[in-house]
């Protein structure tokens, strides 16, 4: 028995890393392929969509036809579409479709001060009408992967999630020295996700899962401690309080700033301890060899 499994947000910056993965591991999948819309695409979508190595469908995405014969979806989406995402499952449901991933790839949405950020919010919902359909169909299930921050985007000069200065001697950090994290490398998530599908770790479709994968879990101090161990120099650390978060949120919500009302709350969740996950499946995938933080500094800087 193998499995057919759809990706939606494929040239995303997670989608991308599983529709590699979904390539990698095809031999044991019955088919892999990830879907575009029929509305029109701009060239620079369409060299995009030439880049990912499985094959493309394109459909309607509210459209049950587009799902025919697969049994699996997979959505890594942006999060401004998260409540999108249960049409397209209604859609797929009603094609066939037996088991979805949401998006997610995040912190664990259950926990009590993530629940409250509002970047949490759209989530938080698209989980609650999906548990919705499964009490009523209990032939379908779903996965949550969830994943921590991701620890190759905390190095990118542009997120910069560390807040490190232009020569890498002193940082802006918000969150606490000693508020604990976790962090996996977004190879390490497409690889776990794939290899999630199979029906060696999905045994039945209507198998209702939360997976959670690290790469590492330390102390905020220690993730600075790698880097300055790497660059060979100390680093000058400002931890910034959670209430000048506050202050800067009503400050750009005043702007209509709404991108960095959303990235200052995963910040806030990232910076003191609600990024930390319990319960890792990582044991339950020796196929799996998931990247540490300090491999991930030597690899990125
Ligand atoms: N934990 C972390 O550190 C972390 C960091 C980043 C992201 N994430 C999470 O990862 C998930 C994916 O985020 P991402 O950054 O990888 O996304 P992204 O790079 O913004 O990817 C967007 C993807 O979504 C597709 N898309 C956009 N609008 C869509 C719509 N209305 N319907 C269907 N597809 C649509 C795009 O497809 P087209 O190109 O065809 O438009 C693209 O492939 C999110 O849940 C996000 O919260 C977590």
């Amino acid at each position: 028995m193998t499995y057919s499994v759809l990706l939606i947000g494929a040239t995303g910056d997670v989608g991308s890393k599983i529709a590699a993965k979904l390539a990698k591991y095809k031999g044991q999948l019955k088919r892999v392929a990830f879907l575009t819309s029929t509305a029109k695409s701009t060239p620079e979508k369409e060299a995009k969509y030439a880049e990912v190595p499985i094959e493309r469908v394109v459909g309607d995405f509210e459209d049950p036809e587009t799902y025919r014969g697969f049994d699996i979806v997979i959505c890594a989406i942006h999060d401004a579409f998260v409540l999108d995402q249960i049409k397209y499952f209604d859609a797929a449901f009603a094609a066939g479709v037996k088991h979805v991933y949401p998006t997610e790839f995040g912190a664990d949405l259950t926990h009590p001060v993530v629940s409250k950020e509002p970047y949490a919010v759209g989530k938080i919902e698209a989980r609650k009408q999906l548990e919705e359909r499964a009490r009523k169909d209990q032939s379908i299930g779903y996965t949550y992967v969830i994943t921590g921050m991701f620890s190759d985007f905390i190095l990118r000069p542009h997120v910069n999630v560390l807040g490190l200065s232009e020569d890498r001697r002193s940082a802006k950090f918000l969150g606490a020295p000693d508020a604990v994290l976790t962090t996996t490398h977004t190879e390490d998530i497409g690889e776990f996700t794939v290899l999630s599908t199979l029906p060696s770790h999905l045994k039945s479709f209507n198998e209702r899962r939360t997976l959670a994968v690290e790469g590492s879990t330390h102390k905020v101090s220690e993730y600075f401690g790698a880097v300055s161990r790497y660059l060979g120099h100390p680093i000058d650390v400002e931890y910034l309080s959670r209430e000048s978060s506050y202050v800067y949120e009503e400050e750009q919500k005043a702007q209509r700033n709404l991108e960095a009302v959303r990235y200052n709350s995963v910040l806030r969740t990232v910076g003191f301890g609600a990024c930390v996950l319990q319960d890792v499946a990582n044991s339950s995938y020796p196929e799996l060899k998931a990247r540490t933080w300090e491999e991930t500094v030597k690899q990125m800087l």
